[in-house]
């Protein structure tokens, strides 16, 4: 435990602070946040800083845009303050520099403990050698931080898996292994380049339609196969949809049908939707893949709009996530004991040899990611309590 240091407060958090102030007895306080514009209050870090010798985690997340970031802050926030930690919190709207002033604010206000999500996974080495240098500790979360030795685990879903299960789905749901003379249309909507999952998801799923690619059983009518040519920066989904709308504007105007679009996550899969409903001249059902089973994407599967989602259990992940920093913070360097001695009714596994930074091959505790279709939706999320249902079918994730 560190010291407050008031140098660095931006004026939102000063607000916050004033608010504290009537709180003599130094209980952790949830704050309201008043920032002047809508901007500033994703960018703020949000404190429930109480000076009395807890420990304190720094939680960076990339952005509030997306929606499972946010899903993920409330549950690491949860997790940890359940468990009395001091959580600072930050969002870093997508900016990188952003990001980065969140972190450095985190390392002066005494942080125990950082857990990163990185918005670009190389801009970060010189604010982790600032972290290094005050000793403290880093878990990349989700995301790989790359080029920085100064990490010192990551936990993540089998990234690689993600993609295959969405290549899978699309072989298995087209039938390719008995396509006989039949061949079908394909195209590719992949995520950040920036982020190290991305190459990751597409890999994944590439390697599983290649030889079919290969073969001829697949055409790609765009001829946009590679994961830089299929790559939407920041995965964004106007970017997806513009991307999408020059696609079928230009290689599905006559009468060519399109049978399937791997899109790497939720939000890429939401544009790629809505450039099909607006400019697909067919009328045939398409299968378009997700990640993340998002409300918006979820509602899609059920309105028969997307076809598969891959779910990732974030309340599953903060858990690891918690469990994993509260032994560091205590002094123990965990290994595959952390999992056996857990006792969590998920699985994870511990590898040592696939995520290298570029500087370190850094050791990851990585959990299973499951499809989603209309068909299992309720038994998988409704039924295990991560979502509940409304009155008409839709799903709506418990924060
Ligand atoms: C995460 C995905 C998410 C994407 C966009 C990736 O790093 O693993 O779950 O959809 O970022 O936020």
């Amino acid at each position: 435990m560190k010291r407050w240091t008031i140098g660095i407060l931006s004026f939102a958090m000063i607000c916050s602070l004033t608010a504290c102030a009537g709180n003599a007895g130094g209980d952790v306080e949830n704050t309201e946040i008043e920032a002047s514009s809508e901007e500033e209050k994703e960018s703020v870090i949000q404190d429930t800083h109480s000076d009395d010798g807890r420990n304190v985690v720094g939680i960076s997340m990339p952005s509030q845009k997306l929606e499972r970031w946010n899903r993920d802050g409330n549950f690491l926030k949860k997790e940890f303050e359940e468990e009395g930690y001091e959580v600072l919190i930050s969002f870093g709207n997508d900016l990188i520099d952003e990001q980065i002033n969140g972190i450095e604010d985190m390392i002066s206000e005494g942080a125990d403990l950082l857990i990163i999500t990185p918005i670009d996974a190389t801009s970060l080495t010189s604010v982790l050698e600032d972290a290094a240098a005050a000793n403290i500790p880093v878990i990349s979360y989700d995301r790989l931080i790359l080029q920085s030795p100064y990490i010192d685990y990551y936990i993540s879903f089998d990234n690689y898996t993600v993609g295959t299960l969405q290549g899978e789905f699309i072989r298995d749901t087209l039938d390719l292994d008995n396509a006989g003379d039949k061949s079908y249309n394909i195209e590719f909507t992949a995520g950040d380049p920036a982020d190290n999952n991305a190459q990751f998801f597409y890999n994944g799923a590439y390697d599983v339609l290649s030889p079919y690619i290969e073969s001829g059983v697949l055409n790609v009518p765009s001829g946009q196969t590679t994961f830089i040519q299929t790559a939407t920066s920041s995965w964004s989904r106007d970017y997806a949809k513009e991307r999408f709308e020059n696609i079928l504007n230009s290689y599905y105007l006559t009468e060519k049908e399109l049978d399937a679009v791997c899109c790497s996550n939720d939000t890429v899969a939401l544009g790629t939707t809505e450039a099909i409903e607006e400019d697909y001249a067919g009328n045939n059902d398409i299968i378009i893949t997700g990640q993340d089973a998002d409300e918006p994407n979820l509602k899609n599967i059920v309105d028969g709009k997307q076809t598969m989602t891959v779910y990732k259990a974030l309340s599953n992940e903060s858990i690891v996530a918690f469990t994993l920093g509260k032994a560091i913070v205590d002094g123990e360097t965990p290994g595959e004991d952390l999992i056996q001695n857990s006792g969590w009714d998920f699985s994870c596994n511990y590898d040592t040899s696939s995520y290298d930074t570029g500087e370190k091959v850094v050791a990851s505790y990585l959990l299973d990611p499951i499809v989603i279709t209309v068909d299992n939706m309720k038994e998988e999320l409704v039924d295990k309590g991560y979502y509940t249902e409304d009155e008409q079918g839709y799903l709506h994730p418990v924060q």
